[in-house]
């Protein structure tokens, strides 16, 4: 398939090309766009077999489902059958933003896009490159993350390009996008709201607004065997580059030291930016140490480039564990496959 490449400077400067990609959504086909989080790969989200479409592009598992994106909350009563107070909260805080909702869907929302289950998640992007699409679409946008599945998160339009060139219709390339991981996911449907995936929004910011909130415990630890998800997507293998990736949780000198001990062929740091010059091994930066927000812009293209640079293992130096640092630490236990060495 031949996959048109659509450059958006801004909705203002280029609306004949975004108007060209909300048609091919509108007609059933697949665009990979930005968003504040992740580059998503979108479809219209109440055709099911356009929707069937991005699981095949991207080889991702049926049973894993998908986030419809909305561009106003007017469409909100369509797609889920409940809107809890709760919701409204969330909505008037964080909405446009980073955060996905769980709520109990409506019959009009296809099995494909809930993977089987009686609720489906639904976000309202901020980035205005990805509401206008959405907007002139008139549809929701169901949309994964624009990766193959099992490969980093897309946060540049190239990075869209080196999965799924020639597997989609178009790639709407907006620039690199602000956050660089994916959005909070929070569950409304049980007695106490649950972050199923961290993100942007953190924990404490929820709980500001809500009080009680838990964090499931998919979040930090491996799922037992036979145990069942919460939220699917938690139980694959995630965001891992080709690398054995090994996450140190220790302070700067004992990571330094540990990873100058096992200084090898193949052997790569990636670190935080004070680390770098005290390192004999080749390093990728992802930030500084006091910095998530920095770290999450920058983990996902720096997964890619430990590929890109051959590495074969890989130490990374372990995140703060709280406000956006847990959504970092979150994604480098899955690239690490939990595997976590405490010094
Ligand atoms: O920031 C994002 O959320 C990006 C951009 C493109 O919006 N999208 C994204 O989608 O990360 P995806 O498909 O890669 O991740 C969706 C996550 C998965 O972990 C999935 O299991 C979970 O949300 N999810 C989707 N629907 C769910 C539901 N009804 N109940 C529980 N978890 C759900
Ligand atoms: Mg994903």
């Amino acid at each position: 398939m031949e996959t048109k490449i659509f450059k958006i400077a801004s909705i203002f400067e280029n609306p004949d090309e975004l108007q060209q990609a909300a048609d091919i959504l509108a007609r059933g086909g697949l665009v990979a766009f930005p968003t504040e989080t992740v580059y998503g790969l979108g479809a219209n989200g109440l055709n099911e077999d356009a929707v069937h479409a991005i699981y095949q592009a991207k080889g991702r598992p049926s049973d894993n489902p998908l986030i419809l994106h909305i561009c106003d909350t007017e469409m909100l009563p369509q797609l889920a059958r409940e809107i809890p107070e709760v919701a409204v909260r969330l909505a008037l805080e964080f909405w446009p933003g980073p955060l996905t909702m769980v709520l109990p869907k409506t019959s009009r929302v296809p099995d494909a896009v809930s993977g089987g289950l009686d609720t489906v998640a639904i976000r309202f992007p901020s980035n205005l490159i990805a509401r206008e699409l959405i907007r002139r679409s008139g549809k929701p946008i169901a949309a994964p993350s624009a990766n193959l599945s099992g490969s980093p998160s897309p946060t540049t339009a190239q990075h869209c390009i080196d999965d799924l060139m020639g597997r989609v219709d178009a790639i709407v390339d907006g620039g690199s996008c602000g956050v660089g991981l994916e959005s909070t996911v929070i569950s409304l449907v049980r007695q106490i709201p649950t972050v199923l995936r961290p993100g942007g929004v953190t924990v404490e910011q929820l709980r500001e607004v809500l009080g009680e909130v838990r964090v499931d415990p998919a979040v930090t630890h491996p799922m037992a065997e036979g145990q069942k998800a919460a939220s699917p997507g938690m139980k694959y293998k995630h965001y891992a580059p080709k690398a054995k990736v090994v996450l140190i949780d220790g302070q700067q000198e004992a990571f330094v030291r540990y990873v100058n001990e096992r200084k090898e062929n193949g052997v790569f740091a990636l670190c935080f930016s004070e680390d770098v010059p005290a390192l004999k091994v080749p390093v990728v930066c992802y930030g500084g140490k006091e910095h998530p927000e920095e770290q999450a812009h920058a983990l996902f293209d720096a997964l890619r480039r430990l590929d890109e640079l051959g590495a074969a293992l890989v130490f990374a130096h372990c995140p703060a564990k709280d406000g956006v640092g847990l959504a970092v630490y979150n994604r480098l236990l899955r690239a690490a496959a939990f595997d976590v060495v405490k010094i």
